[in-house]
């Protein structure tokens, strides 16, 4: 068993930084996966045994090309945890009757089959650390509802969901737990409402069904982001460390963040139908006709 190591995706922003910012802290060795975004803020004040690797995970060759280089440098000692956080969001809008099937195709690349990807690549590493190794899939509480014609993302995340449930059984022989980090509520370049996020929305759907799913719904997502709060990546971090990354056994899902808690249980105590009616009236959906 070696020393307490990560690989994290996404490293340059949002929870991914906040979680890579704090392991460092905390003394461990990070690897920090980043895509397009410079690692400036990653860097500034980081120890030097922070590495950053350039990764896109939608690239087979640089998934390996990251995994050989965290292998390298680990020698025999395997990797500690594993962190599939990154992820995008907005590249496929629209309702499943126009959504497009080529923007949901590379949404899914980076959201679904990223993961699988890194998965597949550093799970080498990760056996040879043996008992303890572990894997966080970083899905979203947006599992727990639908967002009517915002769904690409959803379903994305259902799949990786899916995944998580399915590693688990496979590679729990090996000493290695896996779990599902399930976010919401984290102030990040991914989250809040934009104007022009609406605009592209609404651009997405051809006239004339425009208009008649604008009669059905307002912008899918503003309904939950006004008013709602938002908390810092670095209180998240804390979290994430305190309730996760700490814990003596993983627990297979992790719902965590502001207001968001409490949707597993509405889920179990609910009927689809009652949970459908919540949701409608939050999302400002009309009624089924
Ligand atoms: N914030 C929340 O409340 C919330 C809620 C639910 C779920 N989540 C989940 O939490 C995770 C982190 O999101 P965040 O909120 O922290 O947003 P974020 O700051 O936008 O982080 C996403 C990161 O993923 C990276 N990324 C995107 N495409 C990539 C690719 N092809 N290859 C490698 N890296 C790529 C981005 O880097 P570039 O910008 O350089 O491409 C970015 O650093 C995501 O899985 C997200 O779905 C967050």
């Amino acid at each position: 068993m070696g020393d307490n190591s990560v690989f994290i995706t996404g490293a340059a922003t949002g929870i991914g930084l906040g979680i890579a910012r704090k392991l460092d802290q905390l003394g461990w060795r990070v690897f920090a996966g980043v895509n397009r975004t410079a690692p400036t803020e990653l860097l500034h004040g980081a120890s030097d045994r922070l590495t950053v690797i350039r990764v896109n995970i939608a690239d087979d060759e640089q998934v390996k090309q990251a995994a050989a280089t965290v292998r390298q440098a680990l020698g025999a000692n395997g990797l500690k945890l594993l962190i599939n956080n990154a992820a995008v969001s907005g590249v496929a809008p629209g309702p499943v009757e126009t959504v497009n099937i080529a923007d949901f195709k590379a949404e899914m690349d980076v959201n679904f089959w990223g993961p699988v990807r890194v998965t597949q690549a550093f799970l080498p590493l990760l056996r040879q650390y043996g008992r303890g190794a572990r894997i966080i899939m970083v899905t979203s509480a947006s599992i727990y509802f639908t967002i009517p014609a915002g769904g690409s993302y959803a379903i994305e995340k259902h799949a990786l969901t899916a995944l998580t449930e399915h590693l688990r059984m496979e590679v729990a022989p090996f000493g290695i737990e896996v779990t599902a980090l399930e976010p919401g509520g984290v102030r990040t370049p991914m989250t809040g409402f934009r104007p022009e996020q609406e605009t592209h929305f609404w651009n997405s759907i051809p006239q004339p069904l425009r208009q008649q799913y604008q009669e059905a719904f307002e912008y899918p997502g503003k309904g939950l982001s006004e008013g709602f709060e938002f908390e810092s990546i670095e209180t998240y971090a804390d979290k994430v460390y305190k309730q996760i990354i700490s814990a003596k056994r993983l627990r297979p899902r992790y719902t965590l963040g502001i207001g968001v808690g409490m949707l597993p249980w509405m889920h179990r105590v609910l009927s689809k139908r009652a949970l459908e009616r919540i949701f409608r009236r939050l999302l400002r959906v009309k009624a089924p006709a």
